[in-house]
């Protein structure tokens, strides 16, 4: 079969191009850990969240420096069920150094979303799905919890702070 020398290149060119992408996958996977969003790990009726575990949202201590923490979003905070607050009246959550925090979140009423600064979660935040995912704070210092969707006029406002000591 004759192939043009031009086709050939341009073959060449395209299974190159195919070629990077996938690579860019495969290191996106095994270097960096990111990963396709998971299903929801529950499902609970956004109307009737005071029957769930977000009726008392807050730091679970779950021994051996695991914690759990469940929080709503809603329009335009976290609710972490910490007490202490920044002077703009935004949770902080304080966990030692080393922990292994897994967090539960859902919403109270519009799409939010939900990261963490500099570390590997990433979770939008749908009314009735539970968001779950789980970060280790190997680094002293403090890391905002973000909402990254766009869900009106406080947005911009709405984060919360996790001091790691
Ligand atoms: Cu909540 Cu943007």
């Amino acid at each position: 079969m004759h192939i043009d020398r031009l086709e050939k290149y341009w073959i060449v060119i395209v299974a190159a191009v195919l070629g990077a992408f996938f690579a860019s996958l495969l290191a996106a996977m095994l270097v960096f850990g990111l990963r396709l969003p998971s299903l929801p790990a529950e499902f609970v009726n956004p109307l009737a969240l005071s029957e769930t575990r977000f009726a008392s949202p807050g730091l679970r201590d779950m021994g051996d420096g695991n914690y759990e923490l469940t929080l709503t979003s809603l329009m335009w905070r976290f609710n972490t069920g910490s007490s202490e607050r920044d002077a703009d009246g935004n949770d902080i959550i304080r966990v030692p150094r080393g922990s292994r925090v897994t967090f539960f979140v859902t919403s109270a009423d519009v799409t939010h979303g939900l990261m963490v600064e500099r570390h590997n979660l990433n979770i939008q935040v749908i009314p009735g799905h539970v968001g779950r995912g789980t970060i280790v704070f190997n680094e002293p210092g403090e890391y905002k919890i973000l909402c990254h969707e766009y869900c009106g006029a406080g947005h911009h406002r709405m984060h919360a702070t996790i001091i790691v000591e």
